[in-house]
């Protein structure tokens, strides 16, 4: 049976909706943390200049290549390339690995977000350490204590949307959800601004100081913007290939770009400052990876006015980050098995929650029953996210240069852009993708791999 291709209803929706898959976890957890250790100000300059240059040469070649194919990544790879045809595969083996391990940390956000619209926010601020990882460790048999009950509802809601469809469900949700998400990061950035010393904090995130610059501010901020832009794992293949042929490309993508760094930058105003005063100035209390979340903040909420108020607002408006982004990941591995399989969409998002469930279980319970299990070290959801990120997105990345910059020609990727307006930035788009990306990005493997070993840590 051959399937009509669905679209996005019109070019606001297709912008919306992938900016749902890029704003989420990336852009409010892993962001300001990034930025504070990697310099503040200096990281925060790096971030801008590469969004709009190399973030951009990525983006639009991708969401060019499905809107040219109308196929998800394995058949469009294939239709540019016999030879690259591979290619697709890899790409696609990306989100599955990613999805089951983004939906537990999306079922954690979901219990904080509960936790605090129930009146628990102050309880939680005084043993913020032991209550995360309590929970995690699945350490209290209650079952609102058990990870596996969030990740579970968590889970079913995303496949709710996707089971809707293009128009539906995931344009649908993306236009309520994402305009919310922006009011809600302003009242909790001006909140978090309002905390007395929050000044020096801002001082540190927006003045760029030039001695606190090193090569891995680059890496790290490319590292970061592969990640909070959805990029190299078919997302915005697929999400082009529901694109309709009228629609300006550039200003769409320069739209999406606005909006991923313009709420990462958001993210930064409220966490950085309060951390920073409520940690005396303290860099390494920012520097807490996941802990930064779902420990330092409660702490921060518990010292400021209307702090449970402003913790429900903040845990709901990550969830709605996590969800939209959650939304594309599963989207992208259902329209793969639609065009490979000819299934309809409901029983391939049934198949496809199925393996989500049983995958994910292993990343939820890999801190408590499952922790003897490592692999080169690491539990579960840090190996996932260690293979996908550090390992298969920049080789992805890579080889989709090379496909394009020196196989099938630049002049694909601009015939497809030119088909609906003007390519401004036509000539920074053919450098990026043929010279400077390919190096930038080995040296992002490199870096990541040797860190990711335990060579050294960056
Ligand atoms: N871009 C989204 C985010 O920043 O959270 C979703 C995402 C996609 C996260 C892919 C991580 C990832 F590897």
């Amino acid at each position: 049976m051959k399937h009509e291709r669905s679209t996005f209803s019109n070019r606001i929706g297709f912008v919306l909706a992938a900016a749902g898959s890029a704003v989420g976890l990336g852009n409010i957890w892993r962001f300001p943390y990034l930025a504070a250790q990697y310099g503040g100000g200096m990281f925060l300059l790096v971030y801008l200049i590469l969004a709009v240059t190399f973030g951009f040469a990525l983006m639009i070649t991708e969401i060019a290549i499905g809107r040219k194919t109308k196929l998800s990544c394995i058949g469009a790879y294939q239709k540019l390339s016999k030879k690259f045809g591979f290619l697709g595969w890899i790409a696609s083996a990306i989100p599955i690995i990613i999805v089951p391990y983004y939906c537990v940390i999306g079922g954690w956000v979901t219990k904080y977000f509960v936790d605090f619209l129930t009146g628990q926010g102050s309880q939680i601020a005084k043993d913020a350490d032991n209550y995360f990882n309590t929970f995690i460790t699945v350490g209290d048999s209650g079952i609102f204590q058990n990870p596996m009950l969030w990740f579970v509802i968590y889970v079913l809601a995303a496949a709710a949307v996707v089971l809707f469809g293009v128009e539906k469900g995931i344009e649908k949700v993306s236009r309520i959800m994402m305009p919310i998400l922006v009011v809600l990061s302003i009242i909790v950035a001006v909140f978090s601004l309002s905390m007395p010393d929050a000044l020096e904090g801002l001082k540190y995130y927006l003045l760029p100081d030039f001695s606190n610059f090193s090569p891995m501010t680059v890496l790290a901020a490319m590292g970061q913007l592969f990640y909070s832009m959805s990029l190299a794992m078919g997302i915005m293949i697929t999400y082009g290939s529901y694109m309709k042929k009228e629609d300006n490309l550039e200003r769409s993508v320069g739209q999406i770009e606005i909006f991923d760094t313009g709420i990462a930058f958001i993210a930064g105003l409220m966490i950085i400052p309060a951390v920073f005063a409520f940690s005396g100035g303290d860099e390494s209390a920012l520097s807490a990876g996941p802990g930064l979340m779902f420990v330092t903040l409660p702490k921060v909420f518990g010292e400021m006015k209307l702090g449970q108020v402003v913790g429900t607002v903040f845990f709901l408006l990550v969830m709605f980050a996590a969800l939209t982004s959650s939304i594309s990941l599963m989207e992208t591995v259902v329209s793969i098995v639609q065009d490979k399989l000819h299934w309809g969409r409901k029983k391939s998002t049934l198949v496809i929650t199925a393996g989500i469930l049983l995958l994910g279980t292993l990343s939820c319970l890999g801190y408590g029953p499952l922790a003897s299990v490592q692999i080169l070290g690491k539990a579960f959801l840090d190996f996932f996210d260690f293979m996908s990120n550090s390992v298969l997105m920049p080789i992805v990345a890579f080889l989709t240069c090379i496909l394009i910059g020196f196989i099938v020609g630049t002049k694909t990727i601009s015939d497809e852009v030119k088909l609906s307006g003007n390519f401004k930035r036509e000539k920074l788009f053919i450098v990026m993708i043929k010279w400077v990306a390919p190096i930038c990005i080995i040296a992002i493997l490199a870096s990541s791999i040797a860190e990711g070993m335990g060579l050294f840590h960056f």
